[in-house]
Formats: C-alpha cells, sequence, structure tokens
C-alpha cells in the first residue's frame, strides 16, 4: 500500500528527479520519517524539487513490530545494503547511544552518503572527529532533529540570527525531564510512573537516566553553545544537577512561592566570559517558560541586534522530531545543507574556541534550600548562622509546625524548612548547603535549586 504511495507519488511527478534515501533505525523517530516520506511524499516532492525515494530502512531485529507499514524489500537487518549501494545519496542516522551509532556513521560517510542525524549524544561526544571526516571526504552532516525536537533551534541560531552577537540562551531542552514535572505538579503522579509514561511515548533516551541527571540537557546546551558563542565545551564540563533528587515537597512549596520548577539550560556571556549550567529551577509562574508543558521545549535568545526571541514546540517524540529530521533530508537533498556546512564549518577543530568558560563557583543566581531539620531550640538560629559566614542574605523562611502532613507518620521530631536566598554566588551557595549538613541538625541531605532572576 505504501509502496503504491510512494510509486504514485513519482509517477505524478513525472520525469522529476528521484534522490534515494535509506533510514538506519526505525524506532520511534526513524518511524515517523518512513512515515512523513512515504505518505506524504508529494509534500516532500514539491520542497525538494524531487522525489525523495526510501530505498532501504535498517533495524536490528526484524521480528520486532513497527508502527509504521513498510513497503516489501524495504527492511533489511544488514547495513551493507545501505553502504554498499552507491545510489542511496541521503542517509537518515536515526540510532541512539554511541556504539555502534559513531562506527554506523563513520562507515556511511567513508561510504559516500550524506548524513542527517538526531543523536545528540553522538555529536556532544564524538562532533570534532565526525565533521573532520565529513569535510575531508566532502560530505555533510545535518543535526537540527538533535536540539529540541521540532523547534527549528539549530538552523534559528546559525542562520536567521546570523547577523547578531548571542548574548544569552536559556531553555527547556529536555521534554522527559518536562513531561516528568509537568505531570507531577498537575497530577501529583508519582516520579516512577511518570516516568514510565515517558518512556511509553517515546520521549526517553534508550536510557533514561540521560534525561533525569542533565545529562541530555547538557550535550544540547554544548552544542547550542558552540553554534551561538564558538564554545568548544565538553558537556561532562558543563556543571549540571538533575530532577531526580527533586520530591514532591518541592513542587509544592515552589508553588506556594508562586514558582514552577523547570529543568533549565543556561548560557550567558558576562564580561567575555561565558556561563553554563544545566539545573532545577524555580521559575516565577505566569512568565513563558514556566508555563511550558509536558514534552515541550522553549528556547529564549537574546541577540544583540534583535533583542529577545522565544521559541516554543514539542521538543521530543515521533512526529516532532520526524518533522526537523525530513527537512533536513529535503535541504540535504536539494544542496543547502551544503552551503551552510561548508560556511559554517560547525564543529571545526581548526579554529579556536572564541570564548572560554566562567568559574562556575562565580555564577551568580537566587537559591531555594529544602532540609528537614530537628524540631529543638538553636537549630534555625545555627542554620542562619551558617548562611551568615557564606555571606548568602536569606529573603524568606517558610517553617510549618509538625503535624501528620509535614512529619508522615508523626513519629519523628523533625520539620521541613525551606529557605530562599537573595543574590549569592554559586559557590557561597554550595558552601551554605554543606555547612548546614555539617551541622548535624538535619535529615538526608539539603536540596539546593536555582531561582531564576529577571
Ligand atoms: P529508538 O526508538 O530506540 O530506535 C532506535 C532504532 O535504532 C531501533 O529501530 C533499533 O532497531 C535501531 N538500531 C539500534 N542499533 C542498531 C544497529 N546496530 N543497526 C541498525 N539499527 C539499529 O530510538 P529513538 O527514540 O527513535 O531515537 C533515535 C535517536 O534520535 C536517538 O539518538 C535519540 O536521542 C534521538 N532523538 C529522539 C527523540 C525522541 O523523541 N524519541 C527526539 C529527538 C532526538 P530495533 O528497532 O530493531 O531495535
Ligand atoms: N529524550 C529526549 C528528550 C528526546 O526527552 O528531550 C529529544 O531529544
Amino acid at each position: 500500500m505504501n509502496l503504491a504511495r510512494q510509486t504514485k507519488s513519482e509517477l505524478k511527478n513525472g520525469s522529476m528527479r528521484k534522490t534515494k534515501l535509506a533510514i538506519v533505525g526505525l524506532g520511534t523517530v526513524g518511524s515517523g520519517v518512513a512515515k512523513l516520506l512515504l505518505d506524504h511524499g508529494d509534500r516532500t516532492a514539491r520542497h525538494a524539487g524531487r522525489t525523495l525515494w526510501l530505498e532501504k530502512a535498517v533495524v536490528r531485529d526484524l521480528e520486532k513490530p513497527r508502527d509504521v507499514e513498510l513497503p516489501t524489500g524495504l527492511l533489511t537487518a544488514d547495513v551493507n545494503d545501505v553502504y554498499d549501494d552507491p545510489e542511496i545519496e541521503v542517509v537518515a542516522h536515526l540510532v541512539g547511544g554511541l556504539e555502534p551509532a559513531r562506527t554506523i556513521m563513520l562507515r556511511l560517510l567513508e561510504s559516500g552518503k550524506d548524513v542527517v542525524t538526531a543523536n545528540k549524544a553522538l555529536l556532544a561526544e564524538h562532533g570534532p572527529e565526525l565533521f573532520t571526516l565529513a569535510r575531508r571526504l566532502g560530505r555533510t552532516i545535518a543535526f537540527e532533529a538533535s536540539v529540541a525536537g521540532g523547534i527549528p533551534i539549530i538552523t534559528n541560531i546559525s542562520q536567521c540570527l546570523s547577523a547578531n552577537a548571542i548574548e544569552s540562551l536559556e531553555g527547556i531542552l529536555n521534554g522527559t525531564s518536562n513531561f516528568i514535572l509537568t505531570q507531577m505538579d498537575r497530577l501529583g503522579t508519582p516520579y516512577q510512573a511518570a516516568v514510565a509514561e515517558a518512556q511509553r511515548l517515546g520521549y526517553a533516551e534508550a536510557d533514561p537516566a540521560m534525561d533525569v541527571d542533565g545529562t541530555d540537557a547538557a550535550q544540547k546546551l554544548a552544542i547550542l553553545a558552540h553554534l551561538a558563542f564558538g564554545a568548544q565545551v565538553a558537556w561532562q564540563d558543563i556543571p549540571r544537577v538533575g530532577i531526580e533528587q527533586l520530591e514532591p515537597d518541592d513542587l509544592r512549596y515552589a508553588s506556594q512561592l508562586g514558582y514552577a520548577i523547570k529543568l533549565l539550560a543556561e548560557a550567558k556571556l558576562v564580561d567575555g566570559k561565558l556561563d553554563l549550567h544545566v539545573s532545577p529551577t524555580l521559575i516565577q509562574r505566569r512568565t513563558p517558560l514556566a508555563e511550558v508543558q509536558d514534552a515541550f521545549n522553549a528556547v529564549r535568545v537574546v541577540g544583540d541586534a534583535v533583542g529577545p526571541v522565544f521559541y516554543h514546540g514539542q521538543g521530543a517524540g515521533q512526529m516532532p522530531t520526524a518533522s526537523a529530521v525530513v527537512a533536513d533530508l529535503i535541504d540535504t537533498a536539494v544542496g543547502r545543507t551544503r552551503l551552510t556546512f561548508e560556511t559554517l564549518e560547525p564543529f571545526s577543530t581548526t579554529s579556536p574556541p572564541r570564548v572560554s568558560l566562567r568559574n562556575s563557583d562565580e555564577l551568580p543566581g537566587r537559591y531555594y534550600f529544602r532540609l528537614r531539620v530537628k524540631d529543638h531550640p538553636g537549630t534555625l538560629s545555627a542554620i542562619t548562622g551558617v548562611f551568615g559566614k557564606h555571606q548568602l542574605s536569606i529573603a524568606s523562611v517558610i517553617q510549618h509546625e509538625r503535624n501528620e502532613a509535614t512529619s508522615p507518620g508523626g513519629e519523628t521530631d523533625i520539620v521541613p524548612l525551606v529557605i530562599m536566598s537573595h543574590e549569592g554566588a554559586e559557590g557561597a551557595a554550595r558552601a551554605v548547603a554543606e555547612g548546614i549538613e555539617a551541622l548535624g541538625v538535619v535529615r538526608d541531605s539539603v536540596t539546593r535549586l536555582r531561582v531564576k532572576t529577571p
């Protein structure tokens, strides 16, 4: 049935040129790409000025059920069917993780294919190696889908905003963690149930730990910081905190104080140095970033000419991500990718970095501290003394009386305490948390979150 549709589109387009494509990896994203190519051949042909002909789709397991109907003979478990077919010009590389994803991409380039990928982990880890090889072989790599799913943020930063010096960039870059936080906040869904639902919906990485521990957002931020600021930063060097430590209480207290909690990735130029970090952040409700729900992403970019620009859209999921991949396939087939690839030289190892990173201890910010403390005389003054010692000023304190809600079971003399600070440095906030933990009056560790300042 799909073969008929692909053929029909080709017949309708008469003598139109045909560019043969392959997909390696037919999971969540790959299936969406196949659907767009097979079901909307006329649409892609109109934009590409040629038929985009899906020749092969490579998977690991031929027996696995697929949620896309494929023409006979298209599915294969042998990636050599792609390497060895000289007529296949462009390949959507939609295998996750580092290996065999890296080897597959190297072999595709060596086999003369231009590549489109959604794999940000691979680019953040091996970008220079892959792009150097592509340049040496005269091939291209397009990667719009690697950051923020359906939002065309790569094209916007590297092309549409190219008249600007970018001053700052901040955003919600991980759809899974935003989905989890939304479920916990709106519906009171337990954390593990929300993670499982994000996996079921196809938002999460194969290893969802990367979504919730800040790794995925840091990998995306490293890519954006490279494009926007010329930073050459290993994603591992970006200070990052995940959402795994959050408890429903944090969302509740934040809400009482007028905030939502989001996993925020930030990049800001200060005195010629770049502040970079990923952390769960309290964001004032009824502001655009605080209202980003479910698996949506958002990015706010400030350029010196354009001022602030805000992008919002689905950051994970089958069809939004496939939308970005297919746009890249069209751009590659018509030669637009080659133009930008050659002029912008992404992940070049020959151009020196344009900025260096600021020491993370100097990062300015306001902070939320949540602790469970002994309900004894002197506890509060000992804690506030630690703030004084590290010159971090307290803005507000919430301590509820001990009751069934604050101390479930009522078996302990422990009460929750929430302290909001005025602006201080990251190093001071960390020292305060460590200092409080050393007092011996808190149960568990101190939860410390950033608070977004306007
Ligand atoms: P997925 O559902 O796990 O699909 C991965 C696919 O790769 C599967 O079809 C798998 O085959 C195939 N595969 C794995 N190893 C292979 C090998 N050695 N040879 C051939 N095929 C192989 O993953 P996904 O969610 O589509 O994500 C793919 C990439 O897109 C990842 O890099 C991810 O980070 C990125 N991404 C995902 C989203 C999203 O919302 N899901 C959004 C943006 C970017 P089998 O099916 O036979 O196991
Ligand atoms: N796992 C990723 C996310 C997919 O949830 O944002 C999109 O890159």
